[in-house]
């Protein structure tokens, strides 16, 4: 099996910390090392090959330096000039792990995800590679906990399925309204898609193929002109310019009728929003999560990074607070999901 890390995101809801320069999956934000290295040394040790990282080209050195400190060595890092979305990401990869072995097995995963046991994500992963060895698209399912917007939903035929075993998808959809994503979670036996998949490289071509002829066609062409430079693969900008901006979820996983989902249960969190890494950050009595030099005075609720001085908090609650060298943000909890939006407006105005 081969990974495939998606490291071309810009992580903006994560501003002030996460920059357009250096984004989040590159930060420690969760435990020591960088979600991108966690991603690789979460991997099963065994029948794991070298990976291949879809990046953007201005972060290949942050790259080729975070695999150098954990000793990975890539099969390939794929250089994209601009992001085009997943779709066109893991039909590059595709086409690269194809050149050399077309029936290889991807498992794709994006680079800044946060999952707490290691040994369930494991298990997972190996009962996925049978499925897909035999040609389905794997989507590793999460059980759902609340109505949030931001995912896909995957219904999924259980009656039969043991505990764990994988299982016909049968409707997918991308990221409903608010009212839907409500009705979902009433009416039940719908998983939130995680956004890590597994699939032969010639399988996914084949449905990029069919779903999307003008993905499929436009990496292929880019992949004639790629410049390889050691590991680097760069994407030819002029081609690329041309490809759609799609996501995977779109473009393949809602329309494939191969589609299978093997249920994942490891403490998965996608670490999308600060509100995301509020709840998985240790919290005291009072449910504050505080990094660096911080002082709170009947305050409950809070998410408070420190930079280089002291930040000092009384009576507030639900407030996320980061302070940078060059920028601080405070927002309320409830809010972050349009620090983005905060972001594009600062952008228009700078
Ligand atoms: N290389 C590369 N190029 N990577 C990209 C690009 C790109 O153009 N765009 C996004 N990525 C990476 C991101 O860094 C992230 O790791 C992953 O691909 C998924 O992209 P997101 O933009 O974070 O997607 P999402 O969170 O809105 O939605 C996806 O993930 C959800 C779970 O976290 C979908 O798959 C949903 O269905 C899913 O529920
Ligand atoms: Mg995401």
């Amino acid at each position: 099996m081969i990974p495939v890390i998606l490291s071309g995101g810009n992580g903006s809801r994560l501003w002030p910390l996460s920059r357009k320069a250096y984004p989040k999956q590159f930060l420690p934000l969760v435990g020591d090392q960088s979600m991108l290295q966690q991603t690789l040394a979460r991997l099963p040790i065994d029948g794991v090959e070298a990976p291949v990282v879809v990046a953007n080209d201005e972060h290949r050195f942050i790259v080729k330096e975070q695999l150098d400190a954990i000793g990975s060595e890539p099969l390939a890092i794929v250089l994209e000039p601009f992001g085009r979305n997943t779709a066109p990401a893991v039909a590059m990869a595709a086409i690269e792990v194809a050149r050399k072995d077309p029936k290889a097995i991807m498992l794709v995963l994006p680079a800044d995800h946060a999952i707490d046991d290691t040994d369930a994500f494991r298990s997972a992963v190996l009962r996925a590679e049978e499925v897909a060895r035999s040609g389905g698209l794997v989507l590793f399912g999460i059980t759902p906990d609340r109505p949030e917007t931001g995912y896909g939903y995957i219904a999924a035929r259980s009656q039969d399925a043991a505990p764990g075993a994988a299982r016909p998808v049968r409707q997918f959809i991308e990221k409903p309204d608010a009212a839907t994503a409500v009705r979902l979670l009433e009416e039940g036996g719908y998983y939130w898609n995680s956004g890590m998949f597994m699939f032969r490289a010639d399988a996914y071509l084949q449905e990029l193929q069919k779903h999307h002829r003008d993905i499929y066609d436009t990496c292929m062409l880019a992949s004639r002109s790629l410049t390889r430079d050691m590991e680097f693969s760069r994407i030819p900008a002029e081609i690329f310019a041309h490809c759609p901006d799609e996501s995977i979820d779109y473009a393949v996983m809602e329309k494939t009728r191969n589609a299978l989902l093997v249920p994942m249960d490891a403490g998965w969190s996608d670490v999308g929003s600060w509100s995301a890494i509020w709840e998985t950050r240790q919290k005291d009595e009072r449910a504050n999560a505080v990094v660096g030099d911080v002082c709170l005075e009947d305050s409950q609720g809070c998410l408070v990074h420190a930079g280089d001085k002291l930040v000092a908090m009384l009576g507030v609650q639900d407030l996320v607070v980061v302070d940078t060298k060059d920028a601080l943000m405070v927002a309320h909890r409830d809010r972050v999901q349009d620090v983005k939006k905060l972001v594009n407006l600062l952008n228009d105005k700078h």
